[in-house]
């Protein structure tokens, strides 16, 4: 056994589990009339509802054990004092820094890094104040109309997220768009319609090695080039966001476009850094700082809030009752707000590379389930795709339901439909519908005979199945701050449970070398025969159809 699951906690949740897997949520609501007010939390007009979840008072009181006596605590404390939490890379964790709207000092190898977070956020604003006034120009004289953001991953999924969200604040006159995927066609697709006087291309990437991000930003170049001859316009054209200066001027962009971040920002904690400066230009700095004021405020509530207060706590610790006691693989993310249409990408990459590990801090196998496969997409849509096997199949998939109590828009009853299924959905997922109310219902109905028992099964839902409903006033900068920070707490209290480092990322290593060595072998027609026999058998029929 583990570390952790020789836990007492643990070992009581196991015993637990046993006593009240068989409970019906359905019976737990009938049995206590104040279920609501006990499982559920406020942060300001957000309403975090966790009375949908298979629990009781002991459930809880026994996760806040697990939680206690797996040292959540001090790890909460040690993140925000700057310790080398990111073990393997030997990094601080430090995205709470760039949000730290109270200035209070943070402290990296005995420096705090305060000066420099705001040196930076100085810099993006005035950079992005004068994109958007016209200020800045062009090599023509003409202002940025479009600006295209070059990066992957944490370098693309976080920035595209807010700027879909917030594109009600969004200025008038800029575009903004990403290309990430090193398919040519992504980038050639997003190029069509792009006049290049008017186009700026930010580069971001946090190593500015990345193979994608770097064909990609060449290829950009180079159709810039070859549209406007003069290499010295690339300095009004291209910016430059990374950790890696060197790099910045070996690809040709001249230091003084470039913005700065650190290696204490993980790559998928990145958008509060300068990677947000696609951002910070759809929406203007104010409403990037609202955004930053956001997270921080969950960032104090995480660090201070008792933990039988303290959201993000709880829906890690409902993550973990999931996983670990009832086996549960996966959770959908499900937010009712189109404009969250890609929350579900991002936090896919947030929870599934932070926290998808075998080993843990020390190094030594876990005998637990880590991560979930996180999947998601805007109700409704998600409603008419998957939903089916979340209702009906034998799966436990925990769901978080998220919408916004105003709308920014006003078109006829749009928004109340759309409200009405986010609150149907979690009752229907609750409650199910029994067989016998299946059979009364089709009884009702006129149906009677052969066939009616068969029909009254398939229209039986077990119900009891588990969800957590977020229900905030309106789709603020400063609500998606709140937002996009719980789920980031969440998995870090998820990963300092289960004792791992959720902070390095060497699954994706091995894949990007090998990649790297089938390339020069793809260089030319030879047979190849140095992988198994499927690497080869692939390798060599591309050679002969390409
Ligand atoms: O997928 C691996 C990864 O390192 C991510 O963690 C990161 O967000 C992405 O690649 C992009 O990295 P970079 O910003 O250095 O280009």
């Amino acid at each position: 056994m583990t570390q952790l699951s020789s836990l007492p906690a643990w070992q009581s949740l196991t015993q637990h589990y046993r006593e009240i897997s068989g409970l019906h949520m359905r019976d737990l609501f009938a049995e206590d009339p104040q279920r609501f007010e006990r499982f559920s939390l406020r942060l300001d007009d957000l309403l975090f509802d966790y009375s949908k979840n298979r629990i009781t008072v002991q459930t809880v009181s026994l996760l806040l054990d697990l939680a206690r006596q797996a040292g959540l605590k001090e790890k909460i404390a040690a993140m925000f004092r700057g310790d080398k939490i990111n073990v393997t890379e030997n990094r601080a964790v430090l995205h709470v820094a760039l949000r730290n709207r109270s200035n209070r000092p943070i402290y990296v190898d005995g420096r705090d890094v305060m000066p420099d977070v705001n040196r930076v956020l100085a810099q993006m604003r005035k950079f992005t104040e004068s994109v958007r006034s016209g200020e800045w120009r062009g090599c023509t004289g003409k202002a940025i109309t479009d600006v295209v953001n070059i990066g992957i991953g944490g370098s693309d999924l976080g920035p595209k997220m807010a700027v879909k969200a917030l594109s009600p604040y969004a200025h008038p006159r800029l575009r903004v768009r990403f290309v990430s995927n090193v398919d040519e066609a992504d980038l050639l697709n997003n190029l069509r319609d792009l006049d290049p006087e008017t186009t700026l291309f930010c580069i971001s990437s946090k190593t500015f090695t990345t193979q994608e991000t770097m064909t990609n930003a060449r290829s950009a170049r180079e159709w810039f080039l070859t549209k406007i001859d003069d290499q010295s316009a690339i300095a009004k054209h291209f910016v430059a966001i990374s950790t890696n200066a060197e790099r910045v001027a070996e690809f040709g962009i001249d230091t003084a476009n470039m913005f700065e971040f650190w290696d204490w920002v993980g790559g998928r904690y990145s958008l509060w850094s300068v990677i947000g400066l696609p951002i910070a230009l759809a929406v203007g700095m104010d409403a990037f700082e609202a955004l930053l004021a956001g997270a921080h405020k969950v960032d104090e509530h995480f660090r201070t809030q008792p933990f039988e207060r303290n959201i993000p706590v709880i829906m890690g610790l409902l993550g973990i009752w999931y996983a670990n006691f009832f086996g549960a693989e996966s959770y959908a993310i499900l937010p009712y707000d189109q404009y969250l249409e890609e929350l579900p990408a991002h936090l896919q990459q947030v929870d599934m590379e932070s926290n998808g590990k075998m080993v843990d801090i020390e190094g030594k196998p876990v005998d637990y389930s880590t991560g979930p496969i996180i999947f998601g997409q805007p109700g409704t849509n998600g409603q008419h795709a998957f939903y089916q096997l979340i209702h009906q199949s034998r799966k436990l998939i925990p769901c978080d339901f998220l919408a916004a109590a105003q709308s920014h828009h006003s078109l006829g009853r749009h928004h109340e439909i759309l409200v009405s299924n986010f609150l149907a959905q979690p009752e229907a997922l609750m409650r199910g519908k029994t067989f016998d109310e299946a059979k009364d219902e089709l009884e009702a109905e006129g149906l009677t005979g052969k066939g009616l028992t068969e029909l009254a099964a398939a229209k039986t839902f077990p119900g009891n199945k588990p969800s957590n409903s977020f229900l905030y006033r309106k789709l603020t900068p400063e609500t998606l701050g709140t937002l996009i920070a719980l789920y980031e707490h969440k998995i870090f209290t998820q990963g300092a449970i289960w004792n791992i480092n959720s902070f390095d990322q060497m699954g994706v290593e091995l894949g990007k070398r090998l990649a790297r060595t089938i390339l020069s072998e793809l260089a030319d027609d030879d047979r190849v025969f140095a992988h198994d026999a499927s690497t080869n058998g692939l390798i060599n029929y591309y050679k002969e159809i390409r």
